[in-house]
């Protein structure tokens, strides 16, 4: 698998702001991630690419230079959000835009806490572009998250590096902890650690302010959030093994097997020396011929741990006895696509019956897919779940604009083609 991307992400923008050379191997090849590294550069970052690793010549805290024009973040609501809250320690005026999926993605979630902390931002009601005027002394906060997101979390804490004394950010839901161990990596001053508060799952993570980060070189994994196609294509198609070497399982990340595994799907994972502060290992899937027995249903403090693999499990559950409910996941309305509206469509499109509701979906299960000519709306994600579903459907299927598989997977289709006979 191609390198992660939201480690890719963090390890960019944390080497851009360290003091010296950090060498970055196995860069995600995403375009998501294109745009962090595009990004940077305009901002006065020197950035070197030798094939799959990087070389990145931090250059401080606070060592951007004012941009000529705007940065475009093009898809990538991380490069968008982390990023602003780096840009919230600068004294000059940058612009943040992206395409019309970013510019419709809300934004007042990292505006209300940089504003907080001292920063002033612009925006369209709420939405990119963002025009952001840092301050050069932010003042630290203690900020509960209304909405379990690593993008907001990540960015009070990058902004919080600059602020004299400790940012806390509590979350009742885990989200993705890639931040915090990339910090700590670059030797910031970071605490984690379970809240003293209901519910069980709430947890906090703080950094004091102003941090010193030392360059420090990163070995990216694979990314387990493109590798899941893959998985679950395996365990869908009879007669298949599949062993997928060097992922990441940041416990944070790996809720997807876990789901397979407790629906019974036959999922193993070995483990392997971490590096770069970052669990890794293999994953070997083999297809069961379904007496899975659901329904299942999924909801709750995990949602937050299967956000982008949301769409993927309700193509799966279109094959299982029972199939699948998913709620509590009205997060997937403001992601690339409308991801309810956009798996309900294309669920209904290969022929199954599924139940839209505002916080989820209802698909029944097991259902015989028809080919059919799938619309993703441009949603990387959505692209790849119904190419899953279009492996599994009889006749052909056509995934429309299906080259949005860029935003994170450019490799998806070859590395199918592949492994698929
Ligand atoms: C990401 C966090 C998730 C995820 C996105 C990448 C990250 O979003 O959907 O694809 O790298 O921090 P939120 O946790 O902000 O919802």
């Amino acid at each position: 698998m191609p390198g992660d991307k939201s480690i890719s992400h963090r390890a960019a923008l944390i080497a851009a702001i360290a003091n010296g050379v950090s060498h970055i191997n196995n860069y995600s090849t995403s375009a998501d991630c294109a745009a962090t590294l595009s990004c940077l550069e305009k901002l006065g970052v020197r950035i070197e690419r030798h094939g799959h690793d990087i070389t990145v010549h931090g250059i401080g805290r606070q060592g951007f230079s004012a941009p000529a024009g705007p940065l475009d973040c093009a898809n990538s609501g991380t490069t968008m959000r982390l990023l602003a809250g780096i840009l919230a320690v600068h004294d000059f005026v940058s612009t943040l835009t992206g395409d019309d999926s970013l510019r419709s993605r809300p934004m007042q979630r990292i505006i209300e806490p940089l504003e907080m902390m001292g920063a002033r931002i612009s925006s369209q009601e709420g939405r990119a572009p963002l025009l952001i005027r840092g301050g050069a002394a932010l003042k630290p906060i203690d900020y509960e998250l209304l909405t379990a997101s690593a993008q907001v979390k990540s960015c009070i804490l990058l902004a919080g590096l600059n602020a004299k004394g400790k940012t806390t950010v509590i979350e009742n839901e885990i989200t993705r902890d890639h931040t915090e161990r990339m910090l700590r990596w670059f030797a910031a001053e970071t605490e984690t650690g379970k809240a003293a508060r209901e519910p069980e799952s709430a947890r906090f993570a703080a950094v004091t302010g102003p941090a010193q980060l030392r360059a420090r070189d990163v070995s990216v994994p694979g990314d387990i959030s493109s590798a899941v196609y893959f998985i679950a294509a395996a365990a869908l198609l009879s007669e298949s093994a599949l062993q997928i070497y060097d992922v990441g399982l940041n416990s944070t990340r790996v809720a997807f097997l876990d789901q397979l595994h407790s629906m019974g799907f036959e999922v193993t994972v070995t483990g392997e020396p971490e590096e770069s502060d970052e669990p890794r290992g293999n994953i070997f899937v083999r297809s069961l011929r379904p007496d899975i027995k659901g329904p299942f249903r999924i909801d709750g403090t995990i949602i937050p741990q299967l956000i982008d693999e949301l769409p993927l499990l309700a193509v799966i559950g279109s094959q299982i006895e029972g199939g699948i409910e998913i709620r509590d996941a009205k997060e997937l309305r403001v992601k690339e696509s409308d991801r309810i509206a956009s798996t309900v469509a294309g669920l209904r499109s290969i022929g199954c019956e599924v139940k839209e509701f505002d916080d989820g979906l209802r698909v029944a299960g097991p259902t015989r897919l028809r080919g059919a000519k799938i619309n993703p709306q441009g949603d990387h994600r959505i692209a790849m779940a119904f190419t899953v579903a279009a492996l599994m459907a009889e006749g052909d299927s056509e995934i429309e604009g299906a080259d949005c598989v860029a935003v994170s997977f450019p490799e998806f289709f070859d590395l199918l083609e592949s492994v698929v006979r």
